[in-house]
């Protein structure tokens, strides 16, 4: 088997030098995160060979076992995920001497928490492009993280090429300006932000479905799955822009473009119009053909109902579907899409919001509130989720939003405020306040990472690294992670790992 062959160079070079001064001093190996179970068993194993590889059916999914004695290294695994994390594991264990591998003797039983590890990038708001995407995955498969949730779509852009709609990038995936640096312009705050845009316009920034292609191949080689949003009903000024004819008030949106601002705005999808159903159908039909994975995301957050109260054919729709009044539009909206997709084989996650109202517990929620409200707006609790049926992926933000500041006495970045120190990143609990007989609707959590204030990879960088070890860490050790202070111990290691690997990675406080 050719062991290492899938890791990236640069991480093999950075981490085997460290490894071997490491050894050379008599330190403990740093790995991240850490195994559930990992036993120095004294002395090392040099060689020039391959591993010896065993299936054994009893370890479970993306699980491994590692044994490096003075007589040989052992993986055992029962699936492809499983091997590739004991990869992932050998290649922090190990450093070089001549042309073999040194690795310390070990004993290593090792498997995930929870299921659902995950990577939010926000590509609307700032564009990072597929080079940059790849080597977040990269870096994700490093830490065993193994979901990667693409926010393609929001007021201030498209980034899908979907065919038979080529406004959707013509003009969906360029907008105007771009706030300036320092600046904070929000549309529920300022009517007019023109001296807060910096008049460059951004884009047009989209992928096409070879790309597409690209990326789905590259994240299957590391164990990723793909989760494609789709923003709906609302998030969708880019469409608007696009496509006027889908708003509520067509008139009102003629000659708009992407918003260069950020916030929540009013103008959204009109339900009531059939022929915008039949444009999100096509797209999100597209989008399930495209991507392989099992989970397509539906946005559903910060949608205001104030222009569907009084346009006409939204109020239709209200009567012809028996509804009470526009606040159940979008459960609605989601009933129809839940079964659209779920007809096509895969499921459903959305905001937590778009759990609000009727809708089948089939749905996947994506927790961010709790712990604290939003935009004045109303939201389930997790356990209210929970209770009801649904699965989470829980992302609340003052856990798991690495656009919140992180706490460090000098800071050259901006932030969207909050904040997330590595120490609380590193206290996530995925399952607070849930009775032990409802954990099970916790499929894992993620970090997301919306770009507003985040221009390229050194600021997503800075804010991804090292809380996303910690994120790791949780969400791979879960509750039998050693502890904040013997990650620290690790991290000040690790963290001159993912320096050398070029990573912009903030200090650890
Ligand atoms: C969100 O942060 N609006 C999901
Ligand atoms: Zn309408």
């Amino acid at each position: 088997m050719p062991m290492m062959g899938r890791i990236a160079a640069p991480v093999l070079a950075g981490a085997v030098v460290l490894n071997a001064v490491i050894a050379a001093i008599g330190g403990q190996p740093v790995v991240v995160p850490a195994p559930q179970e990992m036993t120095l068993t004294g002395g090392e194993f040099r060689t020039e060979l391959p591993p010896k590889v065993e299936k054994v059916a009893a370890i479970p999914p993306e699980g491994y076992e590692l044994s490096v004695t003075p007589k040989g290294v052992t993986v055992r695994h029962s699936d492809a995920a499983g091997l590739f994390y004991a990869e992932m594991t050998l290649a922090q264990l190990a450093w070089t001497d001549g042309g073999a591998k040194v690795y310390p003797c070990v004993e290593i039983k090792d498997t995930p928490a929870f299921g659902w590890r995950g990577v939010h990038i926000d590509e609307c708001r700032h564009f990072f492009g597929k080079e940059r995407v790849k080597r977040i995955m990269e870096l994700m498969a490093q830490h065993k993280l193994n979901r990667l949730h693409w926010h393609l779509t929001d007021d201030q852009g498209w980034r899908l090429d979907v065919p038979g709609y080529p406004e959707l990038v013509k003009r969906g995936a360029v907008r105007d300006a771009s706030p300036l640096h320092g600046t904070r312009p929000n549309v529920r705050k300022a009517k007019d932000c023109s001296k807060d845009l910096n008049g460059e316009k951004y884009g047009p920034f989209f992928y096409t479905e070879a790309d597409v292609r690209e990326m789905i191949a590259y994240a299957a080689e590391r164990h990723i799955t793909i989760v494609p949003e789709i923003e709906l009903p609302g998030h969708v000024y880019a469409v608007l822009a696009a496509y006027p004819e889908f708003a509520c008030d067509p008139e009102r949106m003629k000659g708009k473009r992407p918003l260069c601002i950020w916030g929540i705005e009013k103008d959204v999808l009109c339900v009531g119009n059939d022929r915008a159903v039949k444009f999100m159908e096509d797209v999100l039909d597209y989008v399930c053909r495209l991507f392989p994975g099992d989970t397509v995301h539906i946005g559903g957050d910060e949608c205001p109902t104030v222009r569907w109260k009084t346009c006409p054919k939204c109020r239709a729709r209200i009567a012809a579907e028996g509804l009470k009044d526009e606040n159940d539009l979008q459960p609605w909206f989601t009933r129809r899409f839940l079964k659209f997709i779920e007809a096509r084989g895969k499921r459903v996650v959305g905001w937590d919001e778009y759990l609000l109202g009727d809708v089948p517990k089939s749905a996947i929620g994506m927790s961010w509130r709790a712990g604290g409200g939003g935009a004045g707006h109303k939201f389930l609790t997790p356990l209210e989720c929970v209770t009801r049926g649904h699965d989470l992926v829980m992302t609340p933000k003052y856990f798991c939003y690495f656009d919140y500041g992180q706490g460090l006495e000098a800071d050259p970045f901006q932030y969207w405020g909050g904040c997330v120190t590595l120490e609380k990143a590193y206290s996530f609990d995925p399952c607070e306040g849930i009775p032990p007989e409802l954990r099970g609707h916790i499929l894992g959590g993620q970090c997301n990472n919306w770009s507003e204030y985040t221009w390229n990879e050194y600021d997503l960088d800075w804010k991804m690294w090292p809380r996303t070890c910690a994120l790791a860490e949780v969400l791979w050790t879960g509750e039998k992670r050693p502890g904040f202070d013997d990650f620290k111990r690790r991290m000040a290691t690790h963290r001159r790992r993912l320096i050398a690997q070029g990573v912009n990675c903030a200090p650890l406080e």
